[in-house]
């Protein structure tokens, strides 16, 4: 008997029929100062940024990525980092004149870019608004001063107030805000009153995490002391009643918008959506057609090392998603943070499988209770959202 030949198009049992929608994400690693609990790929910046020299390096690294983008424009670019507030104007200016020159961006293209209130400067932010941003993120995350303390943040809760008041001054209609919860001498109280002053200040979007101790942070060598798991579920009941009231839904665990303001870049994640990373330490996804393969790429941590070999293949390490099972459970670690699920149609389309191969899993989560029993969608009910490592394990 003759070995099988594969159909064009399939490996691992995995096939795609279309390309998800593409986002770019661009990594800008230095900060101020390194926050205690902070895990991202960020260091404090010592003496002046080398802010063009870094461009120019974003620029050759995405020069190579770009044929991955199979013809399809850019629908969201996010700046994140780091603090990608301390590159001068004319740097993002640079930079956006860049991406708009090498790649096809899509009309209506989301631009965020990440700010620190201790890093705002109504100038430089004037020029974000004129080089393309459309959209500022800007770090509080407490406007109590004791824990802003505690947390080793650069600014107070002035300085938070008057970032986002700099923001509108230059432009920005479309203005999120990070707050978060269950910090050291945290209570229900504190936290709420936290929601309420990001509140008066009018932002299109919310985040609100949960503080956590990451590893190989200062907190996990010396953990402060938190609240109680008690404390912290009265500030979630309490702090969600505030923000709907207000008008700011809930779509993912953790995000929060006014109608319309939802964050595309991080729905294109959630939704795993494709995207090119691109900076020290930027993580990509990118699914092929023909290879019938997602590709996980990932760029050289250390800026100094990603400032020499950008734009060479040394800066890429690549692995490969090769098993139905793999690309069904990563799908829907992203799919069902968000409150209202996906659709099946989705499902098969970027996890490149038929449903009827979670099918079983699937009837599993429903007799428990942690998925919906809608025909069309994946959708996880209120209980499996609060147990979704458990709800994930099914598909493992
Ligand atoms: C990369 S930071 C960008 C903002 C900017 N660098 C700043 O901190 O002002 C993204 C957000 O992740 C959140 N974050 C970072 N570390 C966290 C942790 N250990 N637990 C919960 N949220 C965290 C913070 O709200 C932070 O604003
Ligand atoms: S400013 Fe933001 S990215 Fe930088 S160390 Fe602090 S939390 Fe991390």
């Amino acid at each position: 008997m003759s070995t099988p030949v594969p159909l064009l198009g399939e490996n691992g049992g995995l096939r795609f029929d279309r390309l998800p929608p593409l986002s770019l994400y661009v990594h800008l690693p230095w900060c101020l100062r390194k926050c205690p609990y902070c895990d991202f790929n960020s260091y404090e910046a010592r003496g002046a940024l080398p802010d063009r020299e870094y461009v120019d390096a974003l620029l050759r690294d995405l020069r190579t990525e770009l044929p991955l983008a199979q013809g399809r424009p850019v629908e969201t670019i996010f700046l994140g980092g780091g603090t990608p507030s301390l590159f001068s104007g004319p740097a993002i200016a640079h930079l956006l004149d860049g991406l708009r020159a090498e790649a096809d961006l899509a009309p209506n293209v989301e631009i965020t870019l990440e700010a620190n209130p201790g890093a705002v400067d109504a100038a430089s932010f004037a020029m974000f608004r004129k080089a393309g941003v459309n959209r500022l993120s800007i770090g509080i995350q407490s406007f109590r001063n004791a824990q802003l303390r505690a947390l080793g943040r650069v600014h107070d809760d002035a300085e938070a107030e008057a970032a986002v008041a700099t923001a509108r001054t230059a432009g920005f209609t479309n203005v999120n805000v990070d707050l978060m919860y269950g910090l050291p001498g945290d209570t229900v109280e504190g936290a709420v009153a936290d929601l309420e002053r990001a509140i008066a200040l009018g932002p299109s979007h919310i985040s609100w995490y949960q503080l956590t101790l990451e590893p190989n942070t200062a907190f996990e060598r010396r953990p402060p002391v938190l609240p109680d798991d008690d404390v912290v579920a009265a500030i979630e009941e309490r702090g969600r009643a505030v923000l709907a009231a207000d008008g700011y839904e809930r779509y993912e665990i953790s995000a929060y918008a006014l109608h319309g303001r939802r964050c595309r870049h991080n729905l294109n994640y959630w939704q795993f959506g494709d995207y090119l990373g691109i900076g020290a330490g930027a993580h990509g996804k990118v699914t092929s057609l023909p290879a019938a393969e997602i590709a996980r790429r990932a760029k050289t941590r250390n800026p100094r090392t990603y400032l020499q070999r950008a734009g060479t293949a040394q800066a890429t390490s690549e692995e490969r998603i090769a098993t139905r099972a793999q690309a069904a459970l990563e799908y829907l670690m992203n799919a069902l943070r968000v409150l209202e699920g996906t659709t099946l149609e989705t499902f098969e389309a970027h996890a490149g499988q038929p449903a009827e191969a979670i099918g079983a899993a699937r009837a599993a989560a429903i007799a428990r209770g942690w998925l919906g029993a809608e025909p069309h969608r994946l959708r996880a009910t209120p209980a499996g959202i609060e147990k979704l490592n458990r709800l994930l394990e099914l598909f493992a």
